[in-house]
């Protein structure tokens, strides 16, 4: 099942591609305008965009180019009269996949479209296989704690037991996840992560669960929830502590015998899905007042794994510098560096508050600007002290916030306060938060879903 967007001012294009694809039993959306057809890639799944190369407002070629720009897997056919053959051909050049002249076969375009959709199958599946294999998800360490996590996850490889991950920030607990399904008999089937911080309570039902089309208002198509996506593989729930209680009563109910109905059916529907839960919240602490289930935690607890702060098990430290500087010499191509002996002593007895991941940031940061091949004990404490006096002394209270970050995290971090205050002056309303920001509603919402941001009522 895969879902074709057409995009063409021609209203008659657009309802005779719609009916034929429909009897394909494709699920077809439409739009009349470049504009309204990237709104529509924004906010649903597509597989495939039909699009006519000469278009009102925003090109077809424009057009084209945004969508390979921001959705590179998702295949689009060219339809073009036979006076701008010239533009179908360039838009095949920007990756078009292929193209179509009107007035159009309807026997041809059913076996484009066929063949674009298995290419776009092909290439998800190909990622995942690959993102299966990658370097970046090898789980470095052999201190006594990560010996004892391998040993934990050797052991429960071969079964289904739900595995509850905790630990501080940083120290690698979805990476422990992502090791427990490559590990297990699941790993050919797909590993799917949600973030349950980051979804908003109204949503999260349909996010796990999916949604019948019609079922609430913005629910334009059938849409399968993580639960069904992640079918024969294993399903990540991250933060899973950030639950809203609400929420927590439907999974509770749900993951016992992995039948549940999507939002909006009576189909009842059942996968075989492994369960690895993970939290940096003291879940004791949690249930102690009453913001999370007990018997909820009984359920996803059946294999603890703790990871200990990076401070108590300084011996993995010299090992995860050289692994995280052997990735970005294939990354980034950089020359092979070294810490001298002072150097990595240094390392090896700061307190990594941010636990491994502030380690790596820091050997990342080195790696690239100290220009040494040989980093010296001044040149790695220099850039230890300069982050910390940075964030100390920084003048501007508004950049001190952001000052630990990649420009990418603090982009989202300041579009997200942006959007809340907005929200907030304008009680939640949409349409006129949407206005003050100077984008269209649907756009708005997209943000709000991608940033998790809550609307209260
Ligand atoms: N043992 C390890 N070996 C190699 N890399 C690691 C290890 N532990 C963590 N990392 C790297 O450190 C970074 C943070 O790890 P990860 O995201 O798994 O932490 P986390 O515990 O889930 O953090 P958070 O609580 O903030 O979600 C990642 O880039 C990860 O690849
Ligand atoms: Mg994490």
């Amino acid at each position: 099942m895969a879902n074709i967007l057409v995009i063409d001012d021609e209203p008659g294009i657009r309802t005779v591609l719609r009916d034929i694809f429909e009897d394909e039993n494709y699920s077809v959306f439409d739009a009349g305008d470049g504009l309204l057809g990237l709104e529509i890639l924004a906010l649903e799944t597509i597989h495939l965009v039909v699009l006519d190369v000469w278009l009102p407002g925003m090109g077809g070629i424009d057009v084209l180019k945004k969508i390979k720009h921001d959705y590179p897997d998702i295949e689009v056919i060219i339809i073009s009269g036979h006076a701008n053959i010239d533009l179908a051909v360039k838009a095949v050049k920007y990756g078009a996949f292929d193209f179509l002249e009107k007035p159009l076969s309807l026997d041809k375009i059913l076996t484009l479209a066929r063949n674009a959709i298995a290419m776009n199958t092909l290439k998800t599946e190909n990622k995942q296989l690959k993102s299966s294999f990658l370097a970046e998800d090898e789980m470095i360490g052999e201190s006594e704690p990560m010996l004892k996590i391998r040993q934990t996850i050797e052991q429960s490889a071969g079964s289904d037991a739900k595995v509850l991950i905790t630990g501080d920030n940083g120290t690698g607990k979805e990476l422990v996840a992502r090791e427990i399904h490559r590990k297990s008999a699941r790993t050919s089937h797909p590993f799917i992560e949600v973030n349950c911080a980051a979804i908003p309570d109204t949503l999260i039902e349909s996010e796990l669960f999916g949604h019948e089309k019609g079922a609430f208002t913005g629910a334009l198509s059938n849409r399968k929830g993580k639960f069904e996506i992640a079918d024969g593989g294993t399903l990540f729930l991250d933060e899973v502590a950030d639950m809203s209680l609400s929420a927590q009563a439907k999974v509770l109910r749900v993951i016992q015998e992995m039948r549940f109905e999507r939002v909006g059916s009576e189909t009842t529907e059942t996968v075989d899905v492994r369960l690895v839960t993970a939290t940096n919240k003291n879940i004791q602490k949690e249930i102690a007042e009453g913001r999370f289930r007990e018997d909820l935690f009984f359920r996803i607890n059946v294999v603890p794994i703790h990871v200990p702060q990076l401070s108590e098990r300084k011996e993995d430290i010299p090992l995860l510098i050289k692994h995280f500087i052997s990735l970005m010499r294939k990354s980034e191509n950089v020359e092979t560096i070294r810490f001298s002996d002072e150097a990595e002593e240094m390392l090896i007895n700061h307190d990594w508050p941010g636990n491994v991941r502030e380690l790596k940031n820091f050997v990342e940061r080195v790696t690239i600007m100290s220009g040494e091949k040989i980093i010296d004990l001044e040149t790695a404490s220099g850039f230890l002290n300069a982050k910390e006096g940075n964030r100390k002394s920084s003048s501007n209270p508004l950049i001190a916030k952001f000052a630990d970050m990649k420009l990418s995290e603090a982009r989202d971090e300041f579009e997200k306060m942006l959007l809340l205050q907005k929200l907030e002056e304008n009680e939640y309303n949409i349409t006129r938060a949407a206005q003050s920001l100077g984008i269209y509603p649907s756009n708005l919402h997209g943000k709000i879903k991608k940033f998790g941001i809550e609307i209260k009522k």
